[in-house]
């Protein structure tokens, strides 16, 4: 297929990814639920169609090999991830796969000093374990048994979660790569921001991608009769965690580049005439510099600590992981670079599987404009240039990156 094709079918099989959902009337796939068999049997299909010799691995990734006539050739891998968010766009991850998927397809005739790879991570969201990045972390080898230990809402755990899928978690070693065998990684995704289209541009090239760090937190106080109890005797841990939500708001709003969000929110018992005695909350932060990150994390967290005293309130919290900023390589950013012409290089704020892979070989991502900067939302979009162009150059780009003997 030439590219108009290509990019058509791309688009089209967005569209078909779109419908394999957990919920009814919005798309939401997460870690190993059902949909992604539904996932899995479309991509199955496509790659056989390309001729890519398809496997699963133990955590659920698919990966598709176009092989080089070489044997002992290095690989590069290309993908991103198919589980969503909940109320979800059709883009986020899916898109990267499938342009990996069509770029494959352009190459196929090909004879390949390397191997390609198309990897569709299975998780890198973290919705369902809370924990991002399982698909790539076992790519890397870096999967640990306290990883594996975590529970979903339901109490199961991830190694639980994967022989109903007919996994087998006892070949979770297995799944990863040997270091040096992979030459590099290419990610292409949507932006997820307004820059871009800010600058009126299809494409850019990411420079890195900013630290982050997530927390849960537990504000606990006493339940007790909302009308019978009078206001100096409370301890509303909801209250608590009303007055730490606005002061998250008010220190990032006050330091340039900071990015923090309280995004999830439960309270108990969750009665409208019952003090609330639990708050459980999450706290995402992000910066492009490690140190400003981790002071103002210390200081939210201090600041919660504070008010929870106050308010003769119990505290906790638990980190759920801090990652450092990560360059991408200097290397692939200029031939990328090239390939793209005169494309802006900028940091991503959002997270990817490239961050995890970054520590394992070189890496590089593209992204691709996200009209009104809308993502993480159903109404989540691409410009049919865009991913045509995008495609273009990866096709360009890969095929260099291939014929590499380095
Ligand atoms: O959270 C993120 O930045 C990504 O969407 N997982
Ligand atoms: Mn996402
Ligand atoms: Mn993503």
């Amino acid at each position: 297929m030439e590219l108009d094709q290509l990019t058509d079918e791309v688009l089209r099989r967005c569209d078909v990814l779109a419908a394999c959902s957990e919920e009814p009337h919005r798309l939401t796939r997460t870690f190993l639920r059902p949909p992604m068999r539904a996932v899995h049997e479309h991509l199955r299909t496509w790659m056989t169609a390309a001729g890519l010799q398809v496997r699963v691995d133990a955590v659920g990734n698919m990966i598709g090999r176009l092989p080089s006539r070489d044997p002992e050739a290095r690989i590069l891998v290309v993908g991103s991830h198919v589980d969503t968010v909940p109320d979800a766009g059709k883009y986020d991850g899916v898109l990267g796969v499938l342009l990996g998927l069509a770029a494959a397809e352009a190459l196929a005739r090909r004879e390949l000093r390397r191997s390609l790879d198309v990897i569709a991570f299975s998780e890198e969201e973290g919705v369902r374990f809370g924990m991002p990045y399982l698909g790539s972390l076992a790519i890397c080898g870096r999967l640990t048994p306290e990883t594996l230990a975590k529970t979903d809402a339901d109490g199961v755990t991830v190694t639980e979660a994967i022989r109903p899928f007919g996994l087998d978690p006892g070949a979770i070693p297995a799944a990863a790569y040997t270091p040096g065998q992979v030459a590099g990684y290419f990610e292409a995704h949507i932006e997820q921001g307004p820059v871009l289209e800010s600058l009126d541009r299809p494409l850019g090239v990411v420079t890195a991608i900013v630290g982050q760090s997530r927390y849960w937190l537990r504000f606990v106080g006493r339940a007790g009769h909302a009308g019978a109890q009078p206001m100096d005797q409370r301890r509303d841990a909801l209250a608590a965690a009303a007055e730490f939500v606005g002061a998250v708001e008010a220190v990032a709003q006050l330091t340039d580049g900071l990015r923090a969000t309280v995004g999830s929110l439960t309270v108990s018992p969750g009665a409208a005439n019952v003090v609330p005695g639990e708050a459980r909350l999450t706290l995402d932060i992000r910066h492009e510099r490690d140190t400003v990150r981790r002071l103002r994390t210390t200081e939210l967290l201090d600041l919660a600590t504070t008010i929870a005293r106050r308010r003769k309130l119990g505290f906790e919290y638990e980190t759920v992981m801090d990652e450092k900023s990560v360059p991408m390589d200097a290397g692939l950013i200029d031939r990328l670079s090239a390939a793209t012409g005169a494309m802006p290089r900028m940091p991503s704020g959002a997270g990817h599987d490239a961050a995890v892979m970054a520590s394992f070989c070189p890496t590089a991502m593209l992204f691709i404009r996200s009209p009104g900067g809308i993502s993480h939302h159903p109404d989540e979009s691409v410009r049919r240039e865009d991913v045509r162009a995008a495609l273009k150059v990866m096709v360009e780009f890969l095929a260099t990156e291939l014929d590499r003997t380095d």
